[in-house]
């Protein structure tokens, strides 16, 4: 039994896929959870490896139930860069803290799990036996087991030199895996109503983590789209809500994006996609509204602003107008005209999401959002900034060879007075923002062909 505050050593096996986005990941759901991110370990960078401390194996089972990033945690008996290493720091371990999980009434197995390299049957026999010195004093039980032990070993990051020898071994008990399998259950290859702009479910889950969604949470999504990150948010027991100023996806209309099928089908909608999951519970409403009108009254209402908001390319970046905007020159509509439809431009649409956020959040409330970049001109002061709103992390995922998006994190952390809608104005970080207005036509120099060809067989 681990003594009051004393803080146990777990390895948590990493997946190779959205590097960038696994601690800010760990970390955050750490903070839900009340524990904090401590780990004698330097960098994270790529390794599948991370060692780390955690105050309960509660906390590390709740990370589990969450984590999309992360495939399995195991609390840490040794540890070492030769045989020899592992099976001494094997014996440092404290006999008092094997011996519930050995004793002679319990059943255990004992897994190998390498990590850049495939080992013989015979290999794996020979390092379990090695273990002999171990008190094992249960039976093994193959199929259920009730405690299954792990050997990790760590070939390193390149397949094109695998040495003979790991770089790190690993001896643990496994806890518990993580939420992978939903990247699967929630594909949107699967998914009811979908559209051109669809959020991959993997990420989706990423950023519900990210912001730290919670049970009971409200979640708003301004862009919501086809409500892709509003699923994610809803899975973890959050009540979501949308508004897009597109009509037709929001009532499901139109024309469909899946390949055979010309137009949407009955009940092509955001509310079915909840139901489809069974979290239709979840669902609040969603609105046609355009972002850059917020028609809220002033007040804290969301947990979590999780949102993807549209960059040009797939997807206009249009902002209803009004007849005041209609520059000089243009001939006027009548009083009773709908109003036009301006262009939004992107560090505008950026500035408008922020202020947002930093209104309407909880105090400790997060925004989560990409930024879209083109990477050549890129520098960390153009990151939009505001002063209620602490960032918290910012991630990168690369679109192509000159242009990336950044998933931004964003805490507030003071409350919102009205001479703060202006401040950002004042900052170092307003000229740089304006390089993201030309974005489209950044991304269009290079990758035009291909986006016309995906879009062409997107609409066969
Ligand atoms: C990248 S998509 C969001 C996709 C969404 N995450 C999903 O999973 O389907 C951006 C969305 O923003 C909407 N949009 C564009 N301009 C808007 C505005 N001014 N106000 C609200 N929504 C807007 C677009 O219609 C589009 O559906």
């Amino acid at each position: 039994m681990a003594l009051p505050g004393a803080v146990n050593r777990y390895l948590l096996l990493m997946a190779q896929e959205h590097l960038e986005f696994r601690l800010p990941e760990i970390k955050s759901l750490l903070s839900l959870f009340g524990g904090q991110f401590t780990s004698s370990q330097e960098t994270y960078g790529k390794s599948p490896f991370w060692i780390l401390s955690i105050p309960s194996e509660d906390i590390a089972r709740n990370l589990m139930k969450r984590t999309v990033c992360a495939k399995s945690i195991f609390e840490l008996w040794g540890h070492g860069k030769s045989p020899e290493e592992l099976y001494s720091s094997l014996k440092n371990y404290p006999v008092d803290k094997m011996v519930p999980f050995l004793h002679s009434d319990s059943t255990y197995k004992i897994k190998i799990h390498t990590f850049n390299k495939t080992l013989t049957q015979e290999e794996k026999v020979k390092r379990i036996d090695a273990l002999e010195f171990l008190p094992f004093e249960g039976k093994v039980n193959l199929k259920k087991p009730q405690h299954i032990f792990s050997i990790l070993e760590d070939y390193g990051l390149d397949p094109n030199c695998i040495p003979e020898n790991p770089h790190n071994i690993y001896f643990g008990r496994w806890i518990a895996d993580g939420q992978r399998e939903l990247i699967e259950s929630y594909s949107v290859k699967k998914r009811h109503f979908i559209g051109n702009t669809s959020m991959d479910a993997g990420l989706s889950f990423i950023m519900a983590n990210h912001g730290k969604v919670k049970e009971n949470d409200i979640v708003f999504d301004p862009f919501v789209g086809t409500g892709g990150l509003l699923i994610a948010s809803a899975h973890f027991g959050a009540y979501v809500y949308g508004t897009d100023i597109d009509y037709n996806t929001v009532h499901g209309l139109g024309k469909a994006s899946r390949k055979n099928q010309k137009w949407r089908g009955p009940d092509e909608n955001i509310r079915a996609n909840l139901r489809q999951y069974g979290l239709e519970k979840y669902y609040l409403d969603v609105l046609v509204s355009d972002a850059s009108k917020p028609s809220w009254r002033k007040g804290t209402y969301f947990d979590a602003v999780i949102t993807d908001p549209p960059y040009g390319i797939r997807e206009s970046t249009r902002r209803t107008g009004s007849q005041k905007e209609i520059p000089k020159g243009i001939e006027k509509c009548p009083e009773s005209h709908v109003p036009v439809s301006l262009s939004y431009h992107l560090s505008d649409m950026f500035f408008d999401l922020l202020n947002f956020a930093a209104e309407t959040l909880v105090l400790g409330g997060r925004l989560v959002y990409w930024l879209p970049v083109y990477t050549p001109e890129y520098t960390e002061e153009m990151v939009p900034w505001h002063p209620c709103l602490k960032l918290i992390s910012n991630c990168e995922q690369k679109l192509s060879s000159h242009t990336s998006r950044r998933l931004i994190t964003m805490e507030k952390v003071k409350e919102f007075e009205n001479r703060d809608q202006y401040s950002h104005l004042l900052s170092d970080h307003f000229l740089p923002y304006q390089g993201h207005n030309s974005f489209r036509e950044k991304y269009f120099s290079g990758v035009t062909k291909r986006i016309a060809k995906e879009e062409k067989s997107n609409q066969e």
